[in-house]
């Protein structure tokens, strides 16, 4: 039996820590895995008129596809302002529509916060959880993920360097892995 896991990530920046921490994590994941980074700049603004007959845009089709392919997820967001970038809000959104058929649904999700400041994406996690939890996620409780001081974990190229914090991100990595295997 194989598995596909969609990874979110709630930045769009060239050299995103969250991206990094995100490729890090993708490589944790056991072999009868497939991991895909799904991706959601191309996801115009949603707008309740695109679901007028013949209105959807087809990257909202394509996105719907790909998020309904998946066993499960895993989110990596930095922290905007306290709480989780609109561009991720977004993308949830548009996954979680026409009303009665979200993508989302009952699916196996964990979330990491990654801030180069010390709290790790604290503001950002709890609301993403919250929106997460009402799309009836099923979300990996524990271990919680805050990765703060981010910075001092990667180099230059964006890649962690630091041991510690990836037999962390296993834990999690694993915890997802269980849900989803049952
Ligand atoms: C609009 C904006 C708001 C931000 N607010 C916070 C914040 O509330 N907490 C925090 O730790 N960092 C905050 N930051 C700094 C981000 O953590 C930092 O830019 C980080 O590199 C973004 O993640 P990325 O590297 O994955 O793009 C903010 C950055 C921006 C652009």
């Amino acid at each position: 039996m194989r598995y596909r896991i969609g990874v979110l990530v709630g930045s769009l920046r060239k050299g995103s820590f969250s991206r990094s921490v995100a490729e890090a994590m993708a490589e944790l994941f056991p072999e009868q895995f497939d991991v895909e980074f799904l991706e959601i700049e191309q996801l115009p603004y949603f707008n309740q008129d695109f679901e007028e007959e013949g209105a959807t845009p087809q990257s909202y089709l394509d996105f719907r596809k790909k998020v309904a392919a998946c066993d499960g997820f895993l989110f990596a967001t930095p922290e905007y302002n306290r709480s989780y970038p609109a561009v991720l809000k977004n993308a949830l959104d548009v996954a979680s529509r026409p009303y009665g058929a979200s993508q989302w649904n009952g699916k196996p999700a964990a979330i990491v916060g990654v801030s180069p400041g010390q709290m790790g994406g604290f503001g950002a996690s709890q609301h993403l959880r919250q929106t997460l939890s009402f799309l009836n996620l099923d979300l990996v409780q524990q271990p919680e993920a805050y990765i703060g001081n981010v910075g001092a974990l990667l180099d230059d190229g964006g890649r962690l360097v630091n041991e510690g914090t990836r037999a962390f991100l296993q834990t999690v990595v694993d915890a997802l892995v269980a849900k989803i295997r049952g």
